[in-house]
């Protein structure tokens, strides 16, 4: 059994990823401990949800290793050779990872509790009752709870969004992705969804690596900032720090424009 409670749940290491000529990583290394809140920042382009999607295995690195607790994920050395994992192990592995998209990917033809109950009955197996207990709660703290039977169709995009959440959080992920996830939403539906993630922050030890224009949140949710550039990791730093006296031009830059 790996150690898990001394591996970085997330580490990164030498990862390439090209879409043709486009090189979108370049030899990236980073790492994420367990219960880390780490915001990704940089500029459109830059390779943030490449990142996110690779962690999902809906894309595939053609450089180097991606680990979970330790564990190689998609690829793994073996007599000194880069070779995939087959489906099987990675799919244990993809578990553990939750992701919350920008454009919420709920499924339009199911009401909110069946989206939130399909995965955990049929990826992890869970009985129906269960799962429809789990949902209930999710949806009590998500905020939704009268919102149980009706069709996401029928729903506002941040409540759209606050299902998706649920819907992420019912498959207990130990890690969470959240790319964007108030960049589709009216302004005055952005705090709802904001205050859910911080209450999932406060209340719970999820790893979580957060891409966001929402600086504030990031400043308050996070403990890591990392700045990308160029397929790499250009600076990191505390937000308090990052934001106030960024010391990497491209990101003095970049936040001018942000902020
Ligand atoms: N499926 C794909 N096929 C081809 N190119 C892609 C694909 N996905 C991403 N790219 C390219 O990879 C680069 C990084 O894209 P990515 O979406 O990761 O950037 P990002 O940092 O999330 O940007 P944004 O802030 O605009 O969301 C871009 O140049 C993009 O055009
Ligand atoms: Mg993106």
């Amino acid at each position: 059994m790996p150690d898990t409670a001394t591996k970085p749940a997330i580490q990164f290491q030498g990862v390439g990823k090209r879409f043709g000529d486009n090189v979108v990583l370049d030899g990236l290394d980073f790492s994420v401990a367990a219960g880390d809140r780490v915001t990704l920042i940089g500029p459109s382009g830059s390779g943030k949800t490449t990142i996110l999607r690779l962690l999902m295995t809906l894309e595939e690195a053609n450089d180097g290793l991606i680990l979970v607790d330790g564990v190689p994920y998609t690829h793994e050395m073996r007599g000194g050779k880069r070779v995939a994992i087959p489906e099987k192990r990675r799919s244990l592995v993809r578990r553990r990872v939750g992701m919350v998209f920008q454009q919420f990917n709920l499924f339009p033809n199911m009401s909110v509790l069946e989206n939130i109950i399909e995965a955990p009955i049929h990826v992890l197996g869970v009985p129906k009752a269960e799962a429809i207990a789990k949902a209930e709660d999710l949806l009590e703290k998500v905020g939704l709870a009268d919102k149980r039977d009706a069709r996401c169709t029928q729903l506002s995009g941040g409540q759209q969004q606050r299902v998706a959440i649920a819907r992420a959080l019912a498959m207990e992920p130990e890690i969470l992705l959240l790319d964007e996830v108030t960049s589709a939403l009216d302004p005055e539906l952005v705090a709802d969804v904001l205050a859910v993630l911080r209450n999932i922050a406060e209340t719970t030890d999820i790893t979580m690596l957060i891409v966001t224009h929402e600086m504030q949140f990031a400043r308050e949710v996070s403990n890591r900032v990392l700045m990308f550039d160029g397929g790499k990791i250009i600076e990191e730093a505390h937000p308090e720090e990052i934001f106030t006296s960024p010391k990497h031009e491209r990101t003095q830059e970049f936040l001018r424009a942000v902020l």
